[in-house]
């Protein structure tokens, strides 16, 4: 496995279950974690816990599914989700991917469905 010490981890639902579990795990591992969701509350905590125990952590409130915004909340549940599942994991791409491209590094890994 590669050695996670050091790098710069962005996690997006770090809010909670998998995202969270995967921060506390990368975090004790010795990477850095850059936390985003939309519960600040959430990740306030997350973040402070894991600063208590030696690692590094910060969070930015984050909604995937802008810049569509908030148009798309009035959509049906499946139009929901599929901006959370498949568009949301696109913008984190996007967003990522020239710092990827310039460092010539840099790994993305996702965790999603549209099963509901
Ligand atoms: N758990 C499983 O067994 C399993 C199996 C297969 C696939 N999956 C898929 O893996 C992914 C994570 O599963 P999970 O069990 O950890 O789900 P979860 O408990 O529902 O957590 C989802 C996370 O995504 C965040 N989130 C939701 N909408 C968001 C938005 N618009 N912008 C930013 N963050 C958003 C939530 O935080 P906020 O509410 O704070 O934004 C939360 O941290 C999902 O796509 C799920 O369908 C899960």
């Amino acid at each position: 496995m590669q050695n996670i010490a050091n790098k710069v981890v962005i996690i997006t639902g770090a809010s909670s279950s998998i995202g969270e579990a995967t921060a506390l795990k990368l975090a004790a591992e010795g990477a850095k974690l850059v936390l985003g969701a939309r519960r600040e509350d959430k990740l306030k905590a997350i973040a402070a816990h894991i600063k208590a125990g030696g690692g590094e952590a910060v969070y930015r409130v984050t909604d995937v599914t802008r810049p569509e915004d908030s148009a798309a909340l009035e959509t049906a549940n499946w139009n929901a989700m599929i901006d959370v599942n498949i568009k949301g994991v696109l913008h984190g791409v996007a967003a990522v991917l020239p710092d990827f491209t310039a460092q010539k590094s840099g790994h993305i890994i996702t965790t999603s469905s549209v099963a509901d």
